[in-house]
């Protein structure tokens, strides 16, 4: 396993910048969504969970990092927002079995891909009747063109083991492709990715 703490460490600058992810913010601009709470898998120095909770939803965070999570708590009292954060991996945690949410997010979960799917069930699995799975992140069949991403097969996103862990979900869209990322230190330039958004039954 990479050594996310490390990264998070070794620059004073927020690794992928101040503002939400693009996609979450797409997600939410949707006006069928209803969203009041969310789920964030892997939301690392807290951007996405942050502007989430100032757009008003109840918001937990969950990543492997203590750093990380230490510094989206400060990022959180920065903004004036709370959401509730949890340090633990992906590969063995489970959510309270009393809490269910609207939403879960999954942006930019670099790990393993068995870990990333079971991650993708758990956060399935504790969602509501008719409630959204968003995920983003760099992705399998890259025709070479894309400057970013993390360089081995394991840690991309495979389109299909993802959809395999939503058996039930109706795929609202399922999209591959290039897009143009300006996200902090360390997702600028062009990458070939995967974005998912899927509705419970
Ligand atoms: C590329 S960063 C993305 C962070 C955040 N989602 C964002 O878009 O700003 C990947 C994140 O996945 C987290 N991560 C990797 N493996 C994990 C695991 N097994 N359990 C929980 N988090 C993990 C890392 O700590 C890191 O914060």
């Amino acid at each position: 396993m990479a050594d996310w703490n490390k990264r998070y460490q070794e620059t004073d600058q927020r690794l992928f910048g101040e503002n939400p992810n693009e996609y979450v913010r797409e997600v939410m601009a949707r006006s069928d969504t209803g969203i009041k709470s969310a789920l964030m898998i892997a939301d690392g120095d807290g951007r996405n969970g942050a502007w989430l909770a100032a757009q008003g939803i109840d918001v937990t965070a969950v990543d492997i990092s203590n750093i990380a999570t230490e510094q989206a708590r400060e990022h959180d009292k920065k903004l004036g927002v709370t959401v509730a954060r949890i340090t633990a991996d992906l590969e063995t945690w489970t959510p309270d079995p009393d809490q269910t949410f609207d939403a879960a997010f999954m942006i930019y979960l670099q790990c393993e891909n068995n870990v990333r799917r079971r991650a993708a069930g758990i956060a399935a699995a504790a969602l509501n009747e008719h409630g959204w799975f968003a995920a983003e992140g760099f992705a399998t069949g890259d025709d070479g063109s894309g400057e970013l991403g993390p360089g081995k097969a394991d840690l991309l996103y495979d389109p299909e083991s993802l959809l395999s862990a939503l058996p039930d979900f109706r795929i609202v869209e399922a999209l591959s492709g290039q897009i143009f990322l300006d996200e902090g230190v360390k997702h600028r330039g062009t990458g070939w990715v995967f974005r998912l958004l899927a509705r419970k039954p």
